[in-house]
């Protein structure tokens, strides 16, 4: 009987030494002390031993139980921790690795252009209205003093819908409206598109964007003008930006002017952008006629205003030095992430 309990014994350090998993250890633990295991098969011998012998081998039959027991557990802790070992070398989380990206969209160039406008008018007192894309002849040109068949109409070629509703060519188109639905004093922007049949170039395209600016009150007069149009620029542009007033002709404002300010790309040397004038044409001004302050309902006689109409690509190309109105709406990412603000 002492023989066969060495042989348990030696056949079981035999085995444990190849268990490679918590599986193969169960697997063990039922082979040698599971009900039809050796172990249980000794003890049932017992019975049959002498009584002189019984309590010896009865000691080393529990000795071999609890070392088998004992083994059985010790491997299963050293399995479980290098199994756990393991499994960390396998996750492990490189954290010099690049990470995701994750793209981010962000403002269109005009769209940032304009905003800063917004700001900057609001601060200065302006409040901003929209008004429609699709517009009624009346309100894109006659109530603003272009009378039909007029010459100044060919000033802007038109996109017509039908014979009285067009896409408008300027967002003139809102100032009769807001003198219809308020009274002075008025302190207005309105931004958006506007629409011209004309030929697409790095310079003109079938649609930009205007901002209009209106302000109608008592005693406004050409100084407002000019200094309100300088201030902004020179918020705009963050310096004091050299400015040129040009006279001009607008059927819905006397006297009329044009406003230049100094090409930023060439420092008024000359150059392709301002075709080698120095000088960028960046809005059409001036005061608004008697009669555009008639048809919007308000008296002449006492109130006296200005308006403003700037090319918000015009400021865009100036402020960041762009050569070529298209790219605005080409929609490559390669020039659009030039102006990613983050
Ligand atoms: N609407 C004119 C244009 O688009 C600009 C303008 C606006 C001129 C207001 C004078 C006053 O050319």
């Amino acid at each position: 009987m002492k023989q066969k309990i060495a042989a348990v014994r030696s056949d079981f350090d035999l085995d444990i030494k190849s268990a490679k998993s918590a599986a193969d250890i169960e697997n063990l633990r039922v082979k040698y002390l599971g009900k039809k295991g050796p172990v249980q098969q000794l003890m049932k011998d017992l019975r049959d031993a002498s009584p002189e012998e019984r309590p010896e081998l009865g000691k080393w039959l529990n000795v071999l139980k609890e070392e088998i027991t004992q083994h059985l557990h010790e491997k299963e802790a050293t399995l479980h921790q290098s199994e756990q070992d393991a499994k960390l070398v396998e996750e492990k989380i490189d954290v010099t690795l690049p990470g995701n990206n994750r793209f981010l969209g962000s403002k269109h160039v005009l769209t940032e252009v304009l905003d800063s406008i917004i700001d900057i008018m609001v601060s200065m007192g302006f409040s901003v209205q929209y008004g429609p894309d699709i517009d009624t002849d009346y309100y894109n040109f006659e109530a603003l003093n272009f009378p039909e068949n007029h010459p100044a109409r060919d000033m802007q070629d038109t996109f017509y819908i039908t014979p009285s509703v067009l896409l408008r060519t300027h967002t003139s188109n809102i100032q009769a409206r807001v003198m219809e639905a308020h009274k002075p004093p008025l302190r207005i922007i309105a931004p958006g598109k506007v629409y011209r049949n004309e030929a697409i170039t790095a310079r003109s395209h079938v649609f930009f964007h205007q901002v209009e600016g209106l302000y109608v009150d008592q005693g406004v007069t050409f100084v407002d003008l000019i200094a309100t149009m300088k201030e902004f620029l020179s918020k705009l542009f963050k310096r004091e930006i050299p400015t040129r007033f040009r006279p001009s002709y607008f059927p819905f404002v006397e006297p009329g002017l044009e406003v230049d300010v100094l090409c930023l790309s060439c420092e008024g040397k000359g150059c392709n952008l301002c075709k080698h004038t120095g000088w960028l044409e960046i809005a059409g001004a001036g005061m608004v006629h008697p009669e555009v302050l008639k048809n919007g309902g308000i008296d002449s006689e006492i109130y006296t205003g200005y308006a403003w109409g700037m090319g918000i690509e015009r400021l865009a190309l100036i402020k960041h030095g762009i050569h070529d109105i298209r790219l605005f709406t080409e929609n490559d990412q390669r020039f659009l992430s030039q102006f990613v603000s983050i």
